[in-house]
């Protein structure tokens, strides 16, 4: 029950965000295609559904026994439990200088990981996240803000934000096509985590996500039914968009 509270707080929270990730992503407010406001209703919900179970997954403290199972444990962790460095990479100390004492572990509901993420949200949020990393985990705002931007935001200017290619806005290329990248939700297990989760068949880290996803549908009423075939679900047998990138899949 206490769970199911907080996840509908969670919801009006992530809807209040909705309007100010339109303007995160640059899109003009109007056009209603930001996090959450893109198609019909149950698309809306859908999205949210994905986001959530990215955020209940990546958050979660539960493990297979726990009371309610594995996926009612979501929102305990706010970073990192055992960071095995401090992910500064010197490559963008002209652009994202690392800040000395500074360790970019990874924070946040869809936790963010390297000194050039936390760049890059912080110009986005206009918040210093370089210098001050630890105010996602302070702030559960920042939290969700900076998962937000994750979730619409490209790795790469070719490529589509978790968000597009959960709504549809990406088209996949032949490349795309060949490499077995469909929109939907596996997809966005693709951008957010590539080779961590993806591209390995069915295995205990692709499917604890994915499952989450599933969860959030039935909690939000729309009903697991909704999730997509196994192809559409999954990343089992994607190709990852970024082979032998950085991007921590925690
Ligand atoms: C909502 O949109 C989805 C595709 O974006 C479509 O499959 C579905 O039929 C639509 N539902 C309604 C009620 O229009
Ligand atoms: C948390 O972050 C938000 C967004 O940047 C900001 O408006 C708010 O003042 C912050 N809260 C605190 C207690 O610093
Ligand atoms: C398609 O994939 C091949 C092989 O990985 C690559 O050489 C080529 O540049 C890709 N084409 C596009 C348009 O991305």
């Amino acid at each position: 029950m206490e769970k199911q509270n907080a996840v509908v707080l969670l919801l009006l929270f992530v809807l209040l965000l909705a309007d100010a990730t339109t303007t995160v992503n640059g899109e003009d407010s109007n056009t209603k295609k930001g996090f959450g406001t893109t198609g019909n209703k149950t698309m809306q919900m859908m999205e949210i559904a994905a986001f959530l179970g990215h955020v209940g997954s990546k958050t979660s403290c539960g493990y297979g026994v726990a009371t309610g199972g594995p996926t009612a444990w979501g929102l305990c962790y706010n970073h990192e439990m055992s960071p095995s460095q401090t992910y500064c990479d010197d490559y963008y100390k002209l652009t994202y200088p690392c800040t000395p004492g500074a360790e970019y572990y990874g924070r946040g509901a869809i936790p963010i990981y390297w000194n050039y993420n936390y760049g890059a949200a912080g110009e986005a949020l206009k918040v210093n996240l370089l210098d001050h990393p630890e105010y996602i985990e302070q702030n559960a705002t920042l939290a969700f803000q900076a998962a937000i931007w994750k979730w619409m935001t490209p790795v790469k200017k070719a490529q589509p934000s978790a968000h597009d290619a959960f709504v549809g806005n990406w088209k996949p290329t032949k490349n795309d096509t060949i490499e077995h990248r469909v929109p939907g939700f596996g997809a966005t297990m693709n951008i957010l985590y590539g080779e961590g989760v993806c591209g390995q068949g069915d295995v205990d880290s692709m499917n604890n996500i994915a499952s989450h996803f599933l969860y959030y549908l039935d909690l939000l009423g729309v009903g697991r039914g909704k999730g997509g075939t196994h192809d559409v679900l999954t990343c089992a047998e994607q190709r990852p968009f970024n082979p032998n990138t950085k991007i921590a899949s925690s």
